[in-house]
């Protein structure tokens, strides 16, 4: 947990295990930095040199710092230089947060004081740089270590953090960081269900979990299990779900604004707990992350979890088809011809090939029974999605140019980044069937098997606008950023947030 503290106060009147300054390239030397050499080091200036010090992003300079009996420490961040226009991208702030992080952690400081930079430095509005101290400090925290036994092994969670801002901003900063902290928990919650092991979080399970959420927030929940979802004509769900002895789920939330005229937004999110491929079976080393397999699910059930928090003036719907991929003597065979929620019938060539089959069935009722105005769908889809575009960017896709507009927009605001693929109407013939409506896999001539595979779910969502992000890159063990670490990233979380925080 990070507790923060606000004050109008200078950073060097405070006691703290560690004093952070943000400094852009080249930067002049500010009255703070005055100050600071004034109080601990008389030749700041020279140091800087001989360390070679200049604020370039990544950049960072601590030191000790001696004033009377007291020694703390002091921590330099480069923030690097203007970019876009005349302003510094704000995810080089967010990226020093991390760092900062990093450092506290190696070094075990516990009171941190940061002298926050200026909003105008990168553009932005004060509560929005609020907002994303919290998120990223909260984010970078985060360990997966519940299976850790050795307490020696485990970083540390808990930071006492003190920011130093003018007194006019101290407001607009506070609703910042309490935004951010929901938004933070909601991404760490996300992270924690796909980091667990697959044994430890089943569908079931994660449906229990969906409904503590619900009761919690006072939402509306409905899970529909593999009877209910046979019942109804949910032949993706059941296909992929029935070699295993697991029970699957239909996950459905609700949440209503106030104003009865509100537009509706669906989230749909792709909830494999664990893809062994099934009988089309993945190679071992493949299959060594697919516990990762529901980051979309996570995603949408997180993101509901803050949403019901924030209140935003948008009803949302979040659906997550929750399902183990698994071979057994009962399991479905490559060849099989499966019949979805909306009637049409697919060739199952591939039973690897299953995410598109569950999220078939989600798209399809979500679209029947809610209407709403838009419908984003996240999914780790693809490998092909990974060599397309790493760990960076998500692949986006959708013929819908306002809602690819507003996710784009979404996009850049949150920091969870998207990249639009061309969803051209010439792959469509990729998925082609000689014996049912459509086959589950591309043929091998279109190559590309991202968008085909966004083709194939084109075929459950009728006239909605509707945008799909393959996420199988940016779910997991995505490296060099510094407010992740190996595992889960909760990527989604912070993009559905806000692009129902500002759905107009
Ligand atoms: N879950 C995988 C995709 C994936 C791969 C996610 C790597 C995260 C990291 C998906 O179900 C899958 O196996 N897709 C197949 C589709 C193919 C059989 C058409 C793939 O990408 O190989
Ligand atoms: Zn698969
Ligand atoms: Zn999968």
């Amino acid at each position: 947990m990070i507790t923060f503290t606000i004050t109008s106060k200078k950073i060097g009147e405070l006691q703290a295990d560690c004093s952070v300054f943000f400094l852009e390239q080249d930067f002049a030397f500010s009255k703070d930095l005055i100050d600071v050499q004034k109080k601990y080091f008389p030749n700041l200036k020279h140091f800087f040199k001989l360390k070679e010090f200049k604020g370039t992003q990544k950049s960072s300079l601590l030191m000790h710092a001696c004033h009377e009996k007291e020694i703390s420490h002091l921590l330099f961040l480069g923030l690097g230089k203007p970019s876009k226009g005349k302003k510094i991208d704000v995810e080089n702030f967010r990226r020093a947060l991390g760092v900062l992080i990093r450092i506290a952690e190696k070094n075990k400081f516990k009171n941190i004081t940061i002298k926050l930079p200026a909003a105008s430095l990168f553009g932005v509005p004060q509560q929005y740089l609020g907002k994303q101290v919290a998120t990223i400090l909260n984010m970078a925290s985060y360990h997966f270590d519940t299976f850790i036994t050795q307490e020696s092994c485990k970083f540390p969670h808990d930071f006492d953090i003190t920011l130093c801002v003018a007194q006019k901003d101290k407001k607009a900063i506070t609703q910042g960081l309490k935004e951010g902290e929901c938004v933070a928990e909601a991404v760490n919650k996300a992270r924690y269900w796909i980091d667990l092991p697959p044994a430890d979080l089943t569908p079931m399970q994660l449906a229990d979990t969906a409904k503590k959420i619900a009761k919690k927030r006072d939402i509306k929940i409905t899970v529909f299990n593999e009877k209910k979802a046979e019942q109804l004509g949910m032949g993706g769900l059941v296909a992929v779900s029935k070699g295993s002895e697991r029970d699957c789920a239909l996950v459905i939330m609700e949440y209503k604004a106030k104003r009865k005229t509100a537009p509706t937004l669906a989230f749909v999110g792709k909830g494999v707990t664990f893809d062994s491929g099934g009988l089309s079976l993945k190679p071992s080393s493949a299959m060594e992350t697919m516990k990762e397999d529901m980051s979309g699910a996570a995603a949408v059930i997180a993101a509901m979890d803050a949403l019901a928090h924030l209140k935003p003036n948008v009803n949302i719907i979040c659906v997550a088809p929750l399902a183990e991929n698994l071979p057994s003597g009962n399991a479905t065979m490559p060849g099989d011809i499966i019949t979805f929620y909306n009637g049409k019938t697919a060739e199952v060539k591939n039973t690897d090939a299953e995410g598109r089959l569950i999220l078939a069935d989600a798209l399809s009722y979500v679209e029947k029974h809610y209407k709403p105005d838009a419908i984003v769908d996240l999914a780790t889809l693809t490998g092909a999605c990974l060599y397309a575009l790493g760990p960076f960017f998500c692949g986006m896709m959708g013929k819908h140019e306002g809602l690819l507009k507003k996710v784009q927009k979404a996009s850049d605001v949150s920091g969870d980044r998207v990249w639009n693929l061309p969803f051209h109407d010439d792959y469509k013939p990729a998925i082609k069937s000689t014996v049912a409506d459509i086959s589950n896999i591309g043929s091998k001539k279109y190559l590309a098997g991202t968008v085909t595979a966004g083709f194939f779910l084109k075929n459950f969502v009728k006239d909605t606008p509707w945008v799909h992000l393959d996420i199988a890159g940016t779910a997991f063990n995505v490296p060099d950023i510094s407010y992740f670490r190996d595992g889960a990233t909760g990527f989604g979380v912070r993009l559905l947030v806000e692009l129902a925080l500002n759905w107009s």
